[in-house]
């Protein structure tokens, strides 16, 4: 991949397809960094930032955070000097608006997004994956007890945190946040083939079969944008 254009990957899917999972590999790889609008919310949440106290209400109840408190949020991310060669974007953008505000900026700096890969899941499987999920709080590393267990229970193979779940991967929340991405982000698929730019992954297979997918789709749009 040796492209020398910034490059942009957006990251779509439901809550729990393996957003998280597979920005993180892509990210290493292509040496950019992962910009997760709800890693961002929960760092600000935890260090008790009014933007963080601002999202927690509606993290909480699995709702979507105000559209122009998440894209200033995420327009900033974009300009700190790490993300100068580009960004892997995961849980952003959710919504049109947000996807509009978006390519408003890339445009301003003459950046194109390379390609959208959308993680495709059955319900079924997200809800067992969100209930299973297990979180690194340093390296924000994701385990799932059955699907990738880490060596010892409970703890971070990375760095031997004790790993924590996620308050809304309860049952109900979880719910909630599927019902608000079917309404609200799903629009977001047709809105991203009508321009050309996303590839379906079959996202149930293992998460090895998923990243390899990936690479290949993101080595075929990265190429292009050399052209
Ligand atoms: P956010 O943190 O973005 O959560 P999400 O979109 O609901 O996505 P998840 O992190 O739950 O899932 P994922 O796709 O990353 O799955 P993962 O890789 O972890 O958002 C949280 C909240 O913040 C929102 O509800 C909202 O309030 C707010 N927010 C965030 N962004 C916003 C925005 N742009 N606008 C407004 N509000 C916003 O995988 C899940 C599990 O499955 C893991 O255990 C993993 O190990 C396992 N797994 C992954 N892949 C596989 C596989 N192939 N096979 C088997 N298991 C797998
Ligand atoms: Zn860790």
């Amino acid at each position: 991949m040796a492209a020398t254009s910034p490059i942009y990957i957006i990251l779509l899917g439901a809550p729990g397809a393996g957003k998280g999972t597979q920005a993180r590999l892509l990210a290493e790889k292509l040496s950019i960094p992962q910009v997760a609008s709800g890693d961002l919310f929960r760092e600000n949440l935890g260090n008790n930032t009014p933007l963080g106290l601002l999202a927690k209400g509606y993290i909480d109840r699995g709702e979507l955070v105000p559209d122009d408190v998440t894209i200033r949020m995420v327009q900033e991310r974009l300009h700190r000097s790490d993300a100068v060669r580009g960004a892997i974007l995961d849980g952003f953008p959710r919504t049109i608006a947000q996807a509009e505000a978006l390519a408003r900026v890339l445009a301003q700096a003459d950046r194109r997004i390379a390609c959208v890969p959308y993680i495709r899941v059955s319900e079924k499987s997200l809800l067992a994956r969100l209930s299973g999920r297990w979180i690194c709080p340093i390296c924000q590393t994701t385990y799932h007890v059955l699907y990738s267990p880490p060596k010892v229970s409970g703890i971070c193979d990375k760095d031997g945190s004790i790993l924590y779940q996620r308050p809304d991967d309860t049952e109900e929340t979880a719910r909630n946040r599927l019902q608000v991405y079917f309404q609200q982000t799903a629009p977001l698929i047709e809105y991203y083939r009508g321009k050309g730019l996303l590839v379906e992954v079959d996202g149930e297979q293992s998460i090895e079969a998923v990243q390899g997918a990936l690479d290949d789709v993101v080595a075929q749009h990265v190429a292009r944008l050399a052209l």
